[in-house]
């Protein structure tokens, strides 16, 4: 089968595995795991930030992120299609205890005349939710891809300074956004209060995230992993496969995003596909069906042919995803 689901699907090469084996650990909660400060540290220096701490997941990163810049009660203005609001919106609700205002914008970019929008959408009595925090992402996933553009996330920066707000920059995909136009690591962090970054997607590695930021909110942020039941002790093995995977597998990414041009090429010659070649920027093409109306058959379809593919919204056949393969 060729799995283009999505970027993380992918299983560890024999030498990222060689890698975690001889990973040295100790028990994290008393920091004393080398393979996970190594990888602190060195996220530490790439981004240029004062801490960081490694967690289990893209979505436990972006909780914490919330959890340790906002109040039960806090609102935080997001955009519609972002992971946070789309997807993750009930814990975010039910464990951070955070109130979503979501913005629904033409092109899935969050812009600070959104952000002033949601300020004033409603009244803001001592009662009412208050703004705390902006959440953004990077490469927006509904978006295909889509690269989030540097300079708004420039004048985000400078708002949410005026407006007293926290800034996060949900980095799932923040590698294939710095390949894809060699902006640096540090310069996207560098404007956001906190930033997290996944190992598990294109980087290849099983398992893990991390959340960068000042010292204070990564402390709290490692008071609330514990919280959230993610004290993971000897878990210097994960860390050796990220660290393995940043390491290698970072500039393997742009062969992902001239992948997912090659198939949007060859998406465009089949009549019944509709697609906008311009909207492939990274690693997910996405398309839709014009004739077929069961979004369903076509994946049957695809499976029977040995292609797996992940339906989005029907109609519209969730990105292909194109990742490392072993
Ligand atoms: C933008 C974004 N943020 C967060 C996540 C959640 O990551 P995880 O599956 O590691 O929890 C995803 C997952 O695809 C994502 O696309």
């Amino acid at each position: 089968m060729i799995d283009l689901r999505s970027d993380t699907v992918t299983k560890p090469c024999e030498k990222m595995r060689a890698y975690m084996l001889q990973a040295s650990v100790g028990d994290d909660s008393y920091r004393e795991d080398e393979s996970v400060n190594y990888l602190q540290n060195y996220c530490k220096d790439l981004f240029q930030v004062e801490d960081a701490l490694f967690v289990t997941s893209g979505m436990m990163a972006n909780r914490l992120a919330f959890m340790s810049q906002t109040n039960p009660g806090d609102e935080v203005i997001t955009e519609y299609s972002y992971h946070v609001n789309f997807f993750d919106s009930a814990p975010m609700s039910a464990i951070a205890g955070v109130v979503m205002n979501p913005r629904h914008s033409l092109d899935g970019i969050l812009r600070p005349s959104d952000i002033e929008q949601a300020l004033y959408s409603k009244q803001r009595y001592n009662y009412f939710a208050q703004p705390k925090l902006i959440s953004i992402e990077n490469t927006i996933n509904g978006w295909a891809g889509k690269i989030f553009p540097f300079e708004t996330l420039q004048s985000l920066h400078i708002l949410a300074k005026e407006k007293k707000l926290s800034l996060h920059l949900d980095g799932a995909r923040l590698f294939n956004a710095h390949i894809a136009k060699g902006i640096g690591l540090h310069e996207y962090a560098q404007y956001a209060d906190t930033v997290s970054v996944c190992f598990s997607k294109g980087l290849g590695a099983p398992y893990g995230s991390i959340l960068m930021g000042t010292r204070e909110t990564i402390d709290k942020a490692r008071r609330y992993r514990i919280w959230l039941g993610g004290g993971v002790h000897q878990t210097g093995i994960q860390a050796a496969a990220a660290c393995y995977a940043l390491k290698n597998n970072l500039h393997r990414l742009k062969q992902d995003h001239q992948l997912a041009q090659y198939f949007a090429k060859f998406l465009l010659e089949i009549p019944e596909i509709s697609l906008n070649a311009n909207t492939v920027e990274t690693n997910m093409v996405q398309f839709r069906l014009q004739s077929i109306q069961n979004s369903d058959d076509f994946l049957d379809r695809c499976t029977k042919q040995g292609l797996l593919l992940f339906p989005w919204i029907p109609g519209i056949i969730r990105h292909i995803v194109t990742h490392k393969y072993l």
